[in-house]
């Protein structure tokens, strides 16, 4: 039941799940709020796995009906209530000329240093570079308009692009990409304003090929302090969300490691403020208020817990979420390959027990 410091009516009847989320994202009255979780479709699930063995990352991605197949099974499988398109925040990249592996994580053979590698970054019609992205999404549009759940198309933020461009690939500290933000600004800015065109551009074809909500990962932009933040990460998440097409698709702005920049996240004006585990949820629903709408946050290691304990958890963020106008139930990051199946299929059985 709502408590004195819930901002929010309830909707009187229940909604179906593309309602829901649709619902929660901009703020309007919902039954309860929806659960889907990041990283959903991957390794800790059997039956990803028994797809993943006869291909690569890479050619799954490109596989529209492996992909299709793949997006479904934790809405399928796990009653997950969105789908969230299978591809990964590299996808976009293979159009520009960079060369790109996966092991498991993305490894970029001639990281970018140098303003003549910038310069030759294409920014290519992601329609025309990544079309079967695009083939995936309204396939998967077909598939769930009978299970009347939404889905999600999604991007890497420039940031987090340009951390794993720069350093050429996942570090804890990205000391390559510090150098380059200290020493040679002008390269860096060069390249955020790439990935932002190459960023608007595939969020705004996937939401033509039917992408109901749109988030946008800036996983890595966590390792600037607040100062560094608005200089080089709010102007990127402010254009992306100033270029959307926000009437056909709300905007999810998720930030990893982010509790020191909640304020500069709404600042950008997206929909919904994604939150890592590590943000006080209750404070940041205060200062969303009526402006957005929160997402998250369960530590995904949290999901080891037994089911009890995780339902206590999930009550107690939807307490927690309610000063904001609305709130959606997730992870405060994605599924790793050990997460347990039973750990996310009771954070999902929880939150229908909210009804
Ligand atoms: O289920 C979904 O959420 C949809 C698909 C999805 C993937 N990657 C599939 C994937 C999404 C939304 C992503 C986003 C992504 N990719 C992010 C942002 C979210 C986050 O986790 O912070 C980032 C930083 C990446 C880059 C990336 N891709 C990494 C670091 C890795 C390796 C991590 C790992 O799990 O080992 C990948 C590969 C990747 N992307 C896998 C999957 C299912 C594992 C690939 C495999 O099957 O071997």
């Amino acid at each position: 039941m709502p408590g004195a410091a819930d901002s929010r009516e309830r909707a009187a009847a229940p909604l179906d799940p593309t309602r829901r989320l649709l619902r929660a994202c901009r703020g309007e009255p919902v039954d309860r709020p929806p659960v889907w979780l990041m990283r959903q479709a991957g390794r800790y699930l059997p039956e990803y796995r028994r797809v993943r063995e006869r291909v690569s990352f890479l050619e799954l991605c490109r596989d529209v009906e492996r992909a299709v197949e793949v997006t479904l099974q934790p809405v399928d499988l796990l009653g997950s209530e969105a789908a969230i398109v299978f591809s990964d925040i590299f996808v976009p990249l293979l159009g520009t000329g960079v060369a790109l592996d996966f092991a498991p994580g993305p490894v970029i053979a001639e990281p970018l240093r140098s303003a003549e590698q910038v310069a030759r970054l294409r920014v290519p019609d992601p329609r025309e570079s990544v079309p079967f992205v695009f083939e995936i999404l309204r396939v998967l549009r077909r598939e769930l308009e009978g299970r009347a759940v939404p889905l999600i198309g999604f991007a890497g933020a420039p940031f987090t692009l340009a951390a794993y461009l720069v350093e050429g690939r996942g570090s804890r500290s990205f000391p390559a990409l510090k150098r380059l933000l200290y020493r040679e600004p002008e390269v860096l800015r060069e390249l955020l304003g790439r990935l932002t065109d190459l960023v608007v551009a595939h969020l705004n074809a996937q939401i033509e090929a039917g992408a109901q909500v749109v988030q946008l990962f800036d996983t890595w932009a966590g390792i600037l302090g607040p100062a560094e933040w608005r200089e080089w990460v709010l102007p990127t998440h402010r254009e992306i969300a100033a270029k959307l097409d926000r009437s056909a698709a709300p905007l999810i702005l998720y930030v990893n490691d982010g509790a020191h920049v909640v304020d500069a996240m709404l600042e950008a004006g997206p929909d919904v403020i994604s939150l890592d585990w590590r943000v006080d949820l209750a404070d940041a629903a205060r200062r969303a208020g009526r402006r957005a709408s929160v997402q998250g946050n369960l530590d995904p290691l949290a999901l080891h817990a037994p089911p009890a304990q995780i339902e206590t958890r999930v009550r107690e963020m939807v307490r927690a979420a309610a000063p904001a106008r609305g709130h959606v139930l997730n992870l405060g990051h994605g599924c790793l390959p050990d997460t347990p199946v039973e750990g996310v299929r009771a954070f999902i059985q929880a939150a229908k027990r909210l009804g």
